[in-house]
């Protein structure tokens, strides 16, 4: 057995429902999950259609790469939406998703082989960067986010393991904070990378969940900043963006080097994206009304939310994404004693987060998912205003 799978931590759901164990909800309150981050809004109603049109696609086996149409749909959406000419055959990946993808990455680019190498990552952070470093054989270094911005405070980092670093993943907008970095943060993040030479993984998977500015993306940053890609990644996905987390379809774009290890990588890994997933990516890549639809549905959840929220928390609308990032007296017992008092279910900020010598900055917060139904949503908050802990 790889002796590394035994260095991988419980993933979050699963402490959860240790800290739950035994609790029961209240039997007069209906349950209200508000702790995964899965999109809950309808999909869109031209895929139907598609999948019926296009399923003879099955019949055929994929190529790593994606199709040449799909990565080209796939270029096409990146200047329109961030003003950026890329190479849809050099510098686009077909994925599966985002997740498998960051996962993948960090295997195909860390060299661990008789050197101490590090991953630098956000705290909180999506766990898979975290595994994705570990299962490479890399340490993982950890940058806490504070309030106000929760941009990652780089400077926590000792400068002996920067260099040691070879890849930073950064999130943005953020889960959970849902943070987003700005023209000076990439600044800042890109001055670092000259000093110390790393490859820089951005996870832009909810970069379509926002209020009213678009999120910045890494190669558009680049860009403006008159910089090239080199070192540089995206990873996207249409899970959030087009309510298509099961169809399980994304896609990765940068430097041509990084992408063209990562396809050998990926050519043995045998991760090609369905044919017929292509077909359903391309239409869904092409149409930006359902996303404004959907986009609409959680800032009608997040105007009508915050303001019964703000009568008894702390708390601020975050700059996007779909998640409220709470602050609470202490994130275990109030997780345990709101869904026992009020069967309504939130996700404990420290499991989304490890300890450092500068504390865990998870501590004493709750991450709410605005996924479910508006009505949901507004009963679960109106249940915590009643909370009496
Ligand atoms: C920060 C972050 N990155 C990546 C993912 C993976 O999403 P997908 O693989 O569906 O693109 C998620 C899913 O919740 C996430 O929260």
């Amino acid at each position: 057995m790889n002796p590394l799978l035994n260095e991988l931590n419980p993933y979050p759901f699963e402490k959860l429902r240790n800290l739950l164990g035994d609790i029961k909800a209240n039997p007069n309150l209906e349950e209200i999950n508000l702790t995964i981050g899965e999109p809950m809004h309808a999909v869109p109603e031209f895929i139907p259609q598609i999948l019926a049109d296009q399923y003879l696609k099955l019949s055929k086996y994929p190529t790593t790469t994606g199709t040449d149409e799909f990565r080209e749909v796939c270029s096409n959406w990146l200047k329109d939406r961030y003003a950026v000419t890329v190479d849809a055959k050099q510098q686009i990946l077909s994925v599966n998703g985002s997740r498998e993808a960051l996962f993948s990455f960090a295997q195909s680019m860390l060299d661990t082989q008789d050197k101490e190498t590090y991953v630098v990552v956000p705290n909180p952070f999506y766990q898979i960067y975290e595994g994705a470093a570990i299962l490479a054989g890399a340490k993982v270094a950890y940058a806490n986010t504070y309030a106000p911005r929760y941009i990652p405070k780089w400077d926590e980092i000792e400068p002996d393991v920067w260099e040691k670093t070879q890849l930073v993943f950064v999130c943005t907008p953020g889960n959970p904070t849902g943070a987003v970095m700005n023209l000076q943060d990439w600044a800042a993040l890109f001055e670092l990378q000259k000093k110390y030479d790393f490859t820089i993984a951005s996870d832009e998977c909810y970069s379509e969940i926002y209020f009213l500015e678009k999120p910045l993306g890494i190669l558009q940053a680049a860009q403006v900043l008159n910089l090239d890609f080199s070192k540089k990644i995206m990873f996207t996905s249409l899970s959030k963006r087009s309510n298509l987390p099961g169809l399980r379809s994304g896609f990765v774009a940068g430097d041509a080097d990084l992408i063209s290890h990562f396809l050998k990588y990926r050519t043995y890994h045998g991760s090609a994206t369905s044919g017929l997933v292509q077909e359903v990516s391309i239409a869904a890549w092409q149409d930006e009304s359902h996303v404004e639809n959907n986009r609409a549905l959680y800032q009608e959840k997040f105007e009508k939310v915050m303001p019964i929220l703000k009568q008894k928390y702390e708390v601020t609308t975050p700059d996007a994404s779909f998640y409220i990032w709470l602050q609470v007296n202490d994130d275990l017992k109030f997780t345990q004693n709101l869904y026992q008092e009020q069967s309504v279910k939130v996700l404990p900020g420290s499991y989304l987060a490890r300890d450092t010598d500068f504390g865990n900055p998870g501590k004493n917060r709750v991450r709410i998912a605005l996924v479910a139904p508006l009505e949901h949503c507004m009963e679960a908050v109106n249940r915590m205003l009643n909370y009496k802990g």
